[in-house]
């Protein structure tokens, strides 16, 4: 395969209408400007439209559609000449996973193989070529670490625990097959928990966010002292565009932050982060009254532990040497600067953004909440 430069062509990205996806259209199209992008999206509880407003329609087109369906999929490639596609499209919420695992299976291991399907035959067989494939996936495919054990490597072992992390582990070995058997060029990234704008109120750090600013309160699952490596959002998406440019077909990159928090030191920067915007900002108390810090309170009093998942991992975190040396990748958005800084930045998006959060949290949202929560 020759070498390429996808990132002066045009891309097909799937989900993203999603958090990730939509940080990727907005970040790819800034920095490549010659560059157009269509996004596949099913618009899915977790897709929305808004996360790409404000985006130039001659340089970003938007399909809805399902990555389950072969025939489209082969049509977009046919008509658009593609030289690459990144796909985003996926379940990804472990709390849903736990509900309700039959649709992860069909969108992130039926759904990854109808886009591995149409690749091999437009890509491979009609128009022989230089193409790239680029699977987003997850460090959850690695399960969980011990406290003081070493960081996931890209040769750790497979040992997903939920079926979340199952269904994204089925659909990077179905990649991976894809590339050995048929010679399609592929890649593999396998990212930590991201933060950043445009991301669901149903993780961790918008939920927080969001329920403080409400008046709701603030679930920690177990003794919330589980740890993640929390990856700005920007530097995924770097990372993701090194990649697509110079990585090496068939390879898997972990993408990590550096940055292991535990959720309850997570839940202390967003408490202190928001009582300190209040003190700073009196107009906040009339926008958000039922927020404890519009009354001179804080949001630590909303904090409820409440039942863990079952089968939860204690601790995710990833070796990023490799991704270092082959792609020249660095967490950029914190460098220079404390991850606190970063992190703080993406809050006050969020007390900035209210009209965009409140958009996303009508009944369905709502009727999720109560279900997820309700036996806690
Ligand atoms: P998200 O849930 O915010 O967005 C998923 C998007 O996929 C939505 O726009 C949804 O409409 C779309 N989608 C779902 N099913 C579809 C289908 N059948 N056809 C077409 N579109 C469909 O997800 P995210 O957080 O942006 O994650 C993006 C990718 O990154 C996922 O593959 C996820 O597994 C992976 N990942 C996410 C994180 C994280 O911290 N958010 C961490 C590691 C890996
Ligand atoms: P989450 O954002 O769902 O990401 P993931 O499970 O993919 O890592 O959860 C991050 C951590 O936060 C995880 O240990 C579970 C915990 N958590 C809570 O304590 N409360 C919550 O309400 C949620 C959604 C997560």
């Amino acid at each position: 395969m020759r070498p390429m430069n996808p990132l002066h062509t045009n891309l097909l990205v799937t989900g993203g209408a999603g958090f990730i996806g939509a940080n990727f259209v907005r970040a790819h199209l800034e920095s490549s400007p010659t560059s157009r992008v269509v996004v596949l999206d099913a618009l899915t509880y977790a897709g929305n439209l808004a996360n790409l407003e404000g985006l130039d329609a001659n340089r970003c087109d938007f399909v809805r559609g399902d990555i389950r369906d072969t025939p489209l999929v082969c049509e977009l490639l046919r008509r658009h000449h593609f030289r690459a596609l990144v796909h985003f499209a996926a379940e990804s919420h472990v709390d849903r996973s736990i509900l309700g695992p039959d649709l992860f299976v069909e969108t992130n291991i039926v759904g990854t193989h109808s886009l591995l399907k149409a690749a091999r035959l437009v890509w491979i067989e009609e128009e022989p070529g230089a193409h790239r494939f680029h699977h987003v996936s997850t460090d959850e495919v690695y399960g969980s670490l011990e406290l003081s054990a070493p960081a996931f490597s890209e040769l750790s072992p497979v040992r997903p625990n939920s079926p979340y992390a199952a269904s994204k582990a089925a659909s990077d070995h179905l990649v991976r097959a894809y590339h050995e058997t048929f010679g399609l060029d592929a890649i593999i990234t396998n990212c930590s928990n991201n933060y950043g704008p445009y991301q669901l109120p149903e993780k961790l750090v918008p939920l927080l966010i969001v329920n403080c600013l409400l008046g709701e309160r603030l679930p920690l699952y177990g003794d919330g002292l589980h740890v993640r490596d929390w990856l700005h959002v920007q530097d995924h998406c770097h990372a993701i565009s090194l990649a697509l440019a110079s990585g090496t077909a068939g390879e898997t990159y972990n993408i990590g932050g550096e940055n292991e928090r535990t959720s309850l030191e997570i839940l202390r920067l967003i408490v202190s982060e928001i009582d300190h915007a209040f003190e700073r900002e009196p107009l906040l108390a009339s926008k958000y009254p039922n927020c404890p810090s519009a009354s001179g309170r804080s949001c630590a009093e909303l904090v409820a532990f409440v039942r863990d998942r079952p089968g939860a991992d204690r601790r995710y975190a990833l070796d990023i040497s490799k991704a270092r040396r082959e792609l020249g990748y660095a967490p950029r958005a914190v460098a220079g600067r404390a991850f606190e800084a970063a992190f703080r930045e993406t809050v006050r998006w969020y007390l900035t953004h209210d009209a965009w959060w409140k958009s996303v949290i009508g009944g369905q949202y709502r009727e999720w909440v109560a279900l997820n929560y309700e036996n806690r």
